[in-house]
């Protein structure tokens, strides 16, 4: 029998994450680990998140209201993010992120990010 078995690698198992859309349509989209929620949510066509500026950080486009979990942490804002939502058109609150600072981890699995209305 040959060394290095197929079966022997460790299977990923994909997050999901779940976008409840401006209208309050829940989609659940997997995610690839290391790409952005902003990637994730463009690929999949949910509604309300655009990703003009492509994830570098300057549009807001991908606005989220992102449930607060201790299950499931994010990093904290950084100086960038928490400039660019100073100028996004919606309200910004404490659970305010841009999906495409938010990078996917297996630990994210279940997150749920509401898309902000504009
Ligand atoms: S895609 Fe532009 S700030 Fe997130």
């Amino acid at each position: 029998m040959a060394a290095g078995n197929s079966c022997d690698r460790k299977l990923t198992k994909m997050p999901t994450l779940i976008f409840i859309e401006p209208n309050d349509e829940r989609r659940e989209v997997l995610a690839e680990i290391g790409e952005s929620a902003m990637q994730a949510a463009t690929r999949h066509g949910v509604d309300g998140i655009i990703g003009e500026c492509g994830g570098s950080c300057m549009c807001a486009t991908c606005h989220c209201y992102v449930a607060l979990d201790a299950a499931r942490p994010l990093a904290p804002l950084d100086v960038a993010e928490r400039e660019t939502l100073e100028f996004t058109a919606s309200h910004v609150r404490a659970d305010s992120r841009l999906a495409c600072q938010i990078r996917i981890t297996e630990a994210l699995d279940g997150l749920v990010l509401r898309v902000a209305e504009r």
